[in-house]
């Protein structure tokens, strides 16, 4: 039996890597520390909730005494640190409680997990970041690779790599074994709907128009969330420790042509005439400080982990487009909270 602490495992990507551990592995016990921000729904996660080797606790990352009760408790072996203020407009609309959560709840987490693992054999702190933290490219003959120099341009993503560098100084500094991964955009059921994807989708859904930044020529790396899971999975077993994984789906889309293709999917899973969604793409103000492209290089956890993107995307966005057709109530439970206020602050000024 091997005890494993996910947190932030109510939230988009952590719920989809809490259903397949609590699925997969019978003889793992996952307790999921959550503080249900805005962007933790334990909705996401009902059909597990009852399984035998699963435990939820509410509770910020940041609350040393907390993390610490837990450790005690379920001497844990593993460690998949996802929670995270993950949003880049929020980051901009208020930068300070990125540094809480992204920086001071991960020294947090670090400072526990080498208190209480004094025999480090078997154990293993695996945390979740983004490609973000390599900055924008300009060129699109180049690709981020893990020796790609750090150069986060948003608060979120600052916050991000600053995190990413205490994990790494634990490994050095204390031994702690740890291990990294930086993923592209995912998207797929249970996203919150401020990310582009499920902002379409609700949008077209509730014929609201679609705000596109700038001119919608910023490119992104789009991957299943379920294929993030499974390269989560493999690289928890199979990783070395104290190494980085790039993941990515090579997938990449102008924000304007991807919306144009869920603007077509959407006409004919709605049954609207042809061209109808298009019509409500409205260019807005461009995001401050907007990372032009990102793109990964994933050839090393290719090669190295044997993973590899398995859901087409044109079969990712429908799967997705399905399921918030046919998941009404949980979209309309957040578009009736506090969204709202969210909503106005950044696309009504
Ligand atoms: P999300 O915003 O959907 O979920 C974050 C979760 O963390 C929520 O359940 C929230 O309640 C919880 N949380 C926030 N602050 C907390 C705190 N102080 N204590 C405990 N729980 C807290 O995020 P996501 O999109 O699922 O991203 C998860 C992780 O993956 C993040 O670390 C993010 O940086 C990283 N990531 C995301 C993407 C993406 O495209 N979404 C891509 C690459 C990496
Ligand atoms: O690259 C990985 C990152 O992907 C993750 O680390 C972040 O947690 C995740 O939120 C995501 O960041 P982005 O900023 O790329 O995602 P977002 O969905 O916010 O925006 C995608 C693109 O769409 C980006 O170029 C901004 C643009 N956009 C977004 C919104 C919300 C619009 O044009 N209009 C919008 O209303």
């Amino acid at each position: 039996m091997k005890n494993i602490l996910i947190t932030g495992g109510a939230g988009f990507i952590g719920s989809h890597v809490v259903r397949l551990f609590v699925n997969k592995y019978e003889d793992y016990f996952v307790v999921n520390l959550d503080k249900l921000t805005y962007a933790g729904n334990l909705e996401n996660l009902k059909d597990i909730e009852d399984a035998d080797n699963y435990s939820f606790v509410k509770g910020d990352i940041c609350d040393e005494k907390l993390v610490d009760e837990l450790f005690t408790k379920y001497e844990f072996d593993g460690v998949i640190h996802l929670a995270a203020e993950s949003h880049v407009d929020r980051s901009i609309l208020n930068p300070m409680e990125f540094i809480n959560t992204n920086i001071i709840g991960t020294v947090t987490l670090l400072n526990v997990a080498k208190n209480h693992w004094t025999d480090t054999k078997g154990k293993l702190f695996y945390h979740i970041s983004t490609d973000e933290v390599y900055g924008s490219l300009e060129n699109l003959t180049d690709f981020f690779l893990e020796s790609t120099s750090y150069d986060p341009k948003s608060p979120y993503s600052a916050a991000k790599a600053s995190s990413d560098h205490f994990v790494r100084a634990y490994n050095n500094t204390f031994g702690l074994p740890i291990v990294i991964s930086n993923c592209s955009n995912n998207y797929g059921p249970n996203q919150f709907p401020e990310k582009l994807l499920p902002l379409v989708i609700s949008n077209i859904k509730n014929n609201k128009t679609i705000p596109i930044y700038g001119k919608g020529e910023n490119i992104r790396d789009w991957l299943y969330v379920v294929d993030h899971a499974r390269a989560i999975d493999k690289i928890f077993h199979r990783g070395k420790i104290g190494e980085t994984y790039n993941i990515g789906g090579s997938n990449e889309w102008r924000n304007i042509d991807l919306v144009r293709v869920l603007c077509k999917i959407m006409d004919e899973k709605l049954e609207r005439e042809s061209g109808q969604s298009e019509k409500l793409i409205s260019f807005v103000k461009d995001r401050a400080g907007h990372d032009l492209r990102y793109a990964i290089d994933s050839s090393k956890i290719q090669k190295e982990i044997n993973w590899r993107p398995s859901v087409k995307f044109e079969e990712g966005l429908r799967l997705t487009v399905d399921w918030y057709l046919h998941n009404e109530k949980w979209l309309n439970n957040i578009l009736s909270g506090d969204y709202q206020q969210y909503y106005s602050e950044q696309y009504e000024n």
